[in-house]
This record gives C-alpha cells, sequence and structure tokens, in this order.
C-alpha cells in the first residue's frame, strides 16, 4: 500500500472518533470512510504543491469529492467540470489557453506554479475543487489537524484569488466590470452595521440568506462579491445563480432580495426617502397612495410591462446586458462586454465599450442595447424618445410639487412643520414630498442634489406619474392652495395598466 494511503487510513480512523462524537455535516462522509477500499488519489508529485486534482477523471470525481459528496454532486453540474473539455472542443485550444481551464494556482491563494501549470496531468483537467480551495494533500492527510483549505470570496482585477483570476479578459471581462460597479465598491457608511449588512456586506447577505458555510475572510467586511450572486459550487438556476432572475413573482428574483427595501414613507430619520425601492416600482407597489382621500390609486394595480411576466430576466434584461463591440472602421473583435457594471444604459467610451462613468443623456453617449437586444423596443430613437418623454414629465410635475410643497412647509424635511420625519403620522406633504423622491430616484440623485428621473422612467413611468399627479391634487385640497397653471391634470391611465 502507498504510504499516502495509510496515512489516509489513519486519517480516517481519526476521523471516525470525530464523527460519532460531533454530529456529522454530511452522513454520506461517514459512509463512504467506512466503505473506502481503494485510494483516494496517488502521491502528487513535489512540482503539484499539494494539489490532489481527481481521483476517478472519467466519472469526474475529485478526491476532496469522496467524502465531501454534497459540493461533489452540486459541482458535477456545473460547466467548470466541463472546462477542458469546453476548451478542447472549440478547435482553438493552444497551451495558453489551459491554465484558465485546469486546476492550478489560479482562483486560490497559491502564487507558484502549482497543479496542471506545473505537472501537465490529466488529473488536474477542469475548474476543480482544488481551484478555489487551494491544495488538499495536508487536509486530506489529516483532517483531524485543522487544514481545511477554505476558499476565498473575495476578489478583485489585482487579486492573486478569488473568481476574477479567470474571469477576466477582453473575452469575459467580469471582474474588471464588477469592480467599478456598485456592487464592487465596499461603502464604508452601511458596511458592518447591525441591520445593514443583510445586504451591503458580502458576509451579512450570505448569513441573512442561510450561507453559513465558512470561507477565507470571514470577519473582513466585502462588497457583493461574485460569491454572493453566484453559488461557487452550482444551482438550479442559470449561470449558478443562487436565486432564480426571471420565471418566479418578482419578489422572488435575486436582484429583489437586497432592491427593495424602503419603499413607502417611514417614520424616523431618513424615512422620506427610498430606500432602493425598485422592486416594488416596477410591482406597482411603491410610493404613498394617499388613503381615505378618494384618489382612486392602489397599490399593486399599475404593475409597469417592465416587471410583468412578459419581461422575463426583469431587472437583468435591462441591467446584466452582454454585446459584443467590434472595431468600427475594422470590424475586428474588440471586447465582449458581460454587463456586469450592471448600468442598464451605460456610458461608452471612445471605441463604444461600456464604462462605469456617467454622461449626459443621449444616443450618441449611451448605449440602449438593453433595450433593443432583448427584442422589445425595436429602435433606439423610439425608446429614447419614450425615455425623455417620461423624464421632462417628472421633471414638470416635481417643480409643480416641489413649490407647492415649499408654501406648506418652507424647511421641508426640516425638523418641524408639517414635513417631519420625526413625527410618526404621516402627513399628506410627507406623503407627497416621499413620491417626489421616488420620482428623481436614482442612486445618489435626489431632488436636492441633482436630477435624474431615468431610472423611475424606465421602472414604472405610469406608476410615477400617477402618484405625482396625485400627490399635487392631494396637497392642493388638503392646504387650500390655488392649483398650478398650465399642468395637464386629467388622470390618464396609459398602457400597462393591469
Ligand atoms: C477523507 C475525507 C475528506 C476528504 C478527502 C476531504 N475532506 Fe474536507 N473535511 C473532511 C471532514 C471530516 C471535515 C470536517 C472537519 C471538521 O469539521 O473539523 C472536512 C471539512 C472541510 C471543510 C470545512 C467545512 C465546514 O463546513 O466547516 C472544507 C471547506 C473542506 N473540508 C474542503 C475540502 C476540500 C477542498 C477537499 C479536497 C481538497 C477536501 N475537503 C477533502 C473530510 C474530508
Ligand atoms: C484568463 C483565463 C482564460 C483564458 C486564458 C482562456 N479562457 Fe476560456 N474561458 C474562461 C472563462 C472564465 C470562461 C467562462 C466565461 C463565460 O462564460 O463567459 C471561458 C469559457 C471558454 C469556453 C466556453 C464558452 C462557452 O460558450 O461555453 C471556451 C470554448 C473557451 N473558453 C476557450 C478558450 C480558448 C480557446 C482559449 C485560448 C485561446 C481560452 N479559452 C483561454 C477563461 C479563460
Ligand atoms: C468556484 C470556486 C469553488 C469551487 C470550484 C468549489 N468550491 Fe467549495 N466553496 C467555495 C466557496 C467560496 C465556499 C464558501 C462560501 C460558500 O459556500 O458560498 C465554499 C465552501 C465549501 C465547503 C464548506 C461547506 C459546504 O458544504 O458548502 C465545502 C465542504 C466545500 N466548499 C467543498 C468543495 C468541494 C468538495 C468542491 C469540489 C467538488 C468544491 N468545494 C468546489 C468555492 C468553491
Ligand atoms: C481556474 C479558473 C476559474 C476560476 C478560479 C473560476 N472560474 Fe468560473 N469558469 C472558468 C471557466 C474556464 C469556465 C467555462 C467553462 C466552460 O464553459 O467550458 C467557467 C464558467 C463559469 C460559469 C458558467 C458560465 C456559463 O456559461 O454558464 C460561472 C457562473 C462561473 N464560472 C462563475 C465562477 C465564480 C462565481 C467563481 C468564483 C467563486 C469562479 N467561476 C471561479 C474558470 C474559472
Ligand atoms: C449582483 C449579482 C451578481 C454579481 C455580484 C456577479 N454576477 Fe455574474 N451574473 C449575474 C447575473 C444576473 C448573470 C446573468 C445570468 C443570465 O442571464 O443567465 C450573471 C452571469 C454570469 C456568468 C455567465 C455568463 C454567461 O456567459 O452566461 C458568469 C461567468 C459570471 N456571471 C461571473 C461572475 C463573476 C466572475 C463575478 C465577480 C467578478 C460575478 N459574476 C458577479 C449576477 C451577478
Ligand atoms: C446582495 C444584495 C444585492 C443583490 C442580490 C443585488 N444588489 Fe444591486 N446593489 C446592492 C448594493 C448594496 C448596492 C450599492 C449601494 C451603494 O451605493 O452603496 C447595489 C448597487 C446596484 C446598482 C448601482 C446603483 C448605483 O447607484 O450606482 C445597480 C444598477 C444594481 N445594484 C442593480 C442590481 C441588479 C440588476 C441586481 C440583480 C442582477 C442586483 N443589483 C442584485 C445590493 C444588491
Ligand atoms: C434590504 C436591503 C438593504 C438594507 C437592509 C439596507 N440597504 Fe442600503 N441600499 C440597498 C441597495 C440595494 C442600495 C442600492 C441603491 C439603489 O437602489 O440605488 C442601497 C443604497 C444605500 C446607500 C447609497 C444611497 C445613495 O443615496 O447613495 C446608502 C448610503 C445606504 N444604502 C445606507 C444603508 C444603511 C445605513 C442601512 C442600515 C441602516 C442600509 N442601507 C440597509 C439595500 C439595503
Ligand atoms: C426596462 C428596463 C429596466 C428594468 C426592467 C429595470 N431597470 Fe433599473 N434602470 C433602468 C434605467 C434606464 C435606469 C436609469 C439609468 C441611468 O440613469 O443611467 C435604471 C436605474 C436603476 C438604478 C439606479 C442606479 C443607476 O444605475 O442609475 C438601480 C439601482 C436599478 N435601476 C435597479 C433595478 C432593479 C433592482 C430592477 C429590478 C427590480 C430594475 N432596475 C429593473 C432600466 C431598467
Amino acid at each position: 500500500m502507498r504510504k499516502s494511503n495509510e496515512r489516509i487510513l489513519k486519517g480516517l480512523a481519526a476521523l471516525l472518533a470525530v464523527f460519532t462524537a460531533v454530529s456529522c455535516v454530511d452522513e454520506k462522509i461517514v459512509e463512504r470512510i467506512v466503505e473506502v477500499e481503494r485510494e483516494l488519489f496517488q502521491t502528487p508529485s513535489e512540482a503539484a504543491a499539494g494539489m490532489l486534482g481527481y481521483t476517478d477523471i472519467e466519472t469526474k470525481l475529485t478526491v476532496c469529492g469522496n467524502c465531501h459528496v454534497g459540493p461533489q454532486s452540486k459541482w458535477a453540474t456545473t460547466a467548470h467540470a466541463d472546462a477542458w473539455e469546453g476548451l478542447q472542443s472549440s478547435g482553438h485550444a493552444q497551451e495558453f489557453c489551459e491554465g484558465c481551464h485546469t486546476v492550478n494556482e489560479l482562483g486560490n491563494t497559491l502564487t507558484e506554479l502549482a497543479g496542471y501549470n506545473a505537472t501537465g496531468e490529466d488529473r488536474y483537467h477542469d475548474v476543480q475543487c482544488e481551484s478555489c480551495h487551494g491544495p488538499g494533500l495536508e487536509h486530506v492527510t489529516s483532517p483531524e489537524d485543522a487544514n481545511i483549505p477554505l476558499a476565498p470570496i473575495a476578489t478583485g482585477v489585482d487579486n492573486t484569488q478569488g473568481c476574477g483570476e479567470c474571469h477576466q479578459g477582453a473575452h469575459h471581462p467580469f471582474v474588471e466590470q464588477w469592480e467599478n460597479s456598485g456592487h464592487g465598491t465596499l461603502n464604508s457608511y452601511p458596511a458592518g452595521r447591525d441591520g445593514c449588512n443583510g445586504c451591503h456586506e458580502a458576509g451579512g447577505v450570505l448569513a441573512r440568506w442561510g450561507e453559513t458555510a465558512p470561507y477565507l475572510e470571514q470577519g473582513e467586511l466585502q462588497p457583493q462579491t461574485c460569491a454572493v450572486c453566484h453559488d461557487p459550487h452550482g444551482s438550479p438556476n442559470p449561470a449558478q445563480l443562487r436565486f432564480p432572475i426571471g420565471g418566479v413573482e418578482i419578489e422572488q428574483n435575486l436582484c429583489s432580495q437586497c432592491h427593495n427595501r424602503r419603499t413607502v414613507p417611514e417614520e424616523g430619520f431618513h424615512g422620506l426617502h427610498p430606500h432602493s425601492p425598485e422592486t416594488a416600482l416596477l410591482n406597482g407597489e411603491a410610493g404613498f397612495f394617499f388613503p381615505g382621500s378618494g384618489i382612486d390609486l392602489e397599490p399593486g394595480r399599475i404593475i409597469a410591462s417592465h416587471g410583468s411576466s412578459g419581461n422575463e430576466r426583469l431587472c437583468a434584461t435591462c441591467h446584466v446586458v452582454f454585446t459584443t463591440v467590434n472595431d468600427a472602421a475594422t470590424g475586428e473583435f474588440l471586447f465582449e462586454s458581460v454587463g456586469h457594471g450592471f448600468k442598464a444604459i451605460p456610458c461608452l467610451d471612445q471605441d463604444g465599450i461600456p464604462t462605469s462613468e456617467d454622461c449626459e443623456l443621449s444616443t450618441d453617449t449611451r448605449s440602449f442595447e438593453g433595450c433593443t437586444g432583448a427584442g422589445c423596443h425595436t429602435s433606439v430613437e423610439g425608446v429614447f424618445s419614450a425615455l425623455t418623454t417620461a423624464t421632462s414629465r417628472f421633471q414638470d410635475q416635481v417643480t409643480t410639487l416641489h413649490d407647492l410643497l415649499v408654501q406648506v412647509d418652507p424647511n421641508l424635511e426640516g425638523v418641524g412643520g408639517e414635513i417631519d420625519p420625526n413625527n410618526p403620522v404621516i402627513t399628506t406633504a410627507e406623503g407627497a414630498y416621499f413620491n417626489m423622491e421616488l420620482a428623481a430616484f436614482g442612486g445618489s440623485n435626489r431632488p436636492s442634489v441633482g436630477l435624474t428621473y431615468a431610472g423611475a422612467a424606465a421602472h414604472n413611468p405610469f406608476l410615477v406619474e400617477q402618484l405625482l399627479r396625485a400627490s399635487i391634487n392631494a396637497v392642493v385640497a388638503e392646504y387650500n392652495l390655488s392649483p398650478p397653471v398650465g399642468l395637464d391634470m386629467g388622470l390618464v391611465l396609459g398602457k400597462g395598466l393591469n
């Protein structure tokens, strides 16, 4: 018997003792240990730096998978388990392609050549457990010691670990785009706070979702990394996502797990500011509806077509858009944009590549691929004109409403007066104030700071228009103000009403 196997059996005996003492994580681990007869692996060469790879290449049984049957069976269904064959059958396989399609120092904490890159052996084909977890030799030979190979959830363009070590470059620039997105940036104000972590910090999010598996950076604050949205071991959803992006009620979709915070006014500091209201906007439920005022507006009645089953990928249709950018002059491939900047209508650089920068709203400066690519809108001009028509109507109405609210309470949301977030009763003026902010909501842009209405105009123009009209009517009636002149105040319920 090989030396490594003697050690394993010794380790396994110790393990059994551990298992009978502590209740087992994965009962099948024990079964496997009891029936283990054949060798789990051949001693790897020095150069492999402790990486083990497959026990059985044919059946894709990883060494780790002998004991961790849960992760093994999930992982076997992912594209990672077919990465070598995908490369070979592409007809373009070359040596320099192999690093990202095999087990080696990419993805984990190793920085020197290891696994496939050091040995070229077949057992290291595909993106296996150790690609993320790092070398398993020590853990497998003495699992009773604390040598557990934990995987990182951190990633970044300059990191020498994490998904981004492979998911980068012009053909799949996930990490480059993600790093510059709102998800790739840790907001140091909410991060680390109870009540905020559940959406704003990776570890807090995973804990809220009941994912308690240990990882390398336990306790460190991380933004919304790849492993927040994607289950590293696989899932029944497309692209290993932890939640579906479509085919479900909108509240169940991935994005809505976080983008659904303060959608109606609440008592207290910030209570009159919407906080990520996108889900409820699409669903016709965001905003203050003036209950009992006789204004004919009810939650859930005006669902935008963008939030209906007609839009299968929901948020992702507009915010996760894949586009190939070719050189305008030569037609040659330049860049595969993978939509991981999460911008719906991103600004373009001089080559036509989406960026994370801001720019004016025009058809020259921005990509409208998300609107036209899915086959919903046929022309960029058409969709641009719909967007700017809605935004300029909102702008007029918000200006009117703002002027009325200043008459009601000159210091607006400052302490005291009709608009006072610390007063538990939501007044008509407060409801109207919230609706005004909702119309102008787009990340950090609020009426007091600068105006952008494109988000609300895309998410649910019909609802927002009705909320603004109702707000103006209610404020005029409640506070005996003179009705605004020159503004079309008839209640027009547009298409999308259902
Ligand atoms: C011989 C069986 C065996 C093999 C093979 C094995 N492990 Fe483990 N592993 C265990 C046991 C048993 C534990 C639990 C140890 C403990 O909790 O103290 C464990 C724990 C872990 C944990 C922590 C789990 C948790 O919830 O705390 C990770 C991660 C892990 N192993 C990864 C791996 C990886 C990666 C490989 C392959 C390189 C591997 N294991 C191979 C038996 C094995
Ligand atoms: C920097 C790491 C890296 C290198 C180098 C690399 N790939 Fe990949 N490859 C990836 C990643 C990551 C994916 C999956 C990304 C995606 O789905 O967009 C992938 C996916 C693929 C796929 C599957 C695509 C599909 O549609 O299923 C093929 C085929 C492929 N690569 C071939 C190649 C070839 C050929 C080369 C060399 C010319 C190469 N790769 C070099 C990282 C790499
Ligand atoms: C693409 C990266 C990646 C691959 C491939 C991967 N893991 Fe993991 N694994 C992680 C990360 C990240 C965590 C911790 C966070 C989480 O589960 O989301 C983890 C957690 C674990 C845990 C802890 C508890 C649990 O059951 O989730 C075990 C055990 C484990 N992995 C074993 C494996 C085995 C066995 C394989 C191969 C069959 C594997 N992993 C493949 C990244 C990966
Ligand atoms: C060692 C390189 C490597 C690492 C590390 C890695 N990947 Fe991959 N990943 C690939 C390759 C290569 C493919 C494409 C395989 C194919 O289609 O043949 C892929 C495919 C995928 C796919 C499926 C794409 C599809 O077309 O459905 C997802 C999702 C994914 N990876 C996410 C992740 C996440 C999340 C992590 C980190 C937790 C990660 N990967 C770490 C190389 C890697
Ligand atoms: C906020 C959630 C979120 C985060 C964070 C995220 N992704 Fe994704 N990812 C998605 C969604 C949504 C899709 C689209 C799935 C679809 O349309 O089928 C996707 C698709 C993918 C795919 C499949 C692409 C294909 O060709 O089908 C890969 C690979 C991937 N992501 C890798 C990554 C990596 C690597 C990171 C971190 C750098 C990352 N993702 C971060 C949500 C996320
Ligand atoms: C785990 C929680 C979570 C999930 C899931 C999530 N997001 Fe986010 N999202 C956030 C947080 C937190 C921010 C950044 C907030 C900040 O500015 O600090 C953010 C930022 C954004 C931004 C940029 C906002 C800005 O002002 O720049 C967009 C757009 C976005 N998310 C869309 C999506 C889409 C689309 C999905 C689904 C594919 C999604 N998000 C899934 C939590 C999440
Ligand atoms: C239910 C999930 C969730 C919770 C809980 C949450 N947030 Fe957020 N927050 C988000 C999302 C998603 C965004 C992205 C902003 C957007 O929609 O534009 C965001 C954005 C922000 C922003 C940036 C907004 C801006 O105007 O620039 C700040 C600051 C913020 N949140 C603070 C907090 C604080 C402080 C807490 C805890 C008291 C908290 N958040 C709790 C989901 C949440
Ligand atoms: C019909 C397309 C569409 C759908 C569907 C959609 N959005 Fe948007 N979203 C937009 C547009 C357009 C903007 C304005 C972008 C701008 O001003 O640059 C926007 C703005 C945003 C913003 C403000 C930050 C930013 O990038 O300006 C967030 C956050 C956001 N959307 C999240 C979501 C979420 C979460 C969903 C699903 C519940 C969703 N969106 C559904 C088109 C859409």
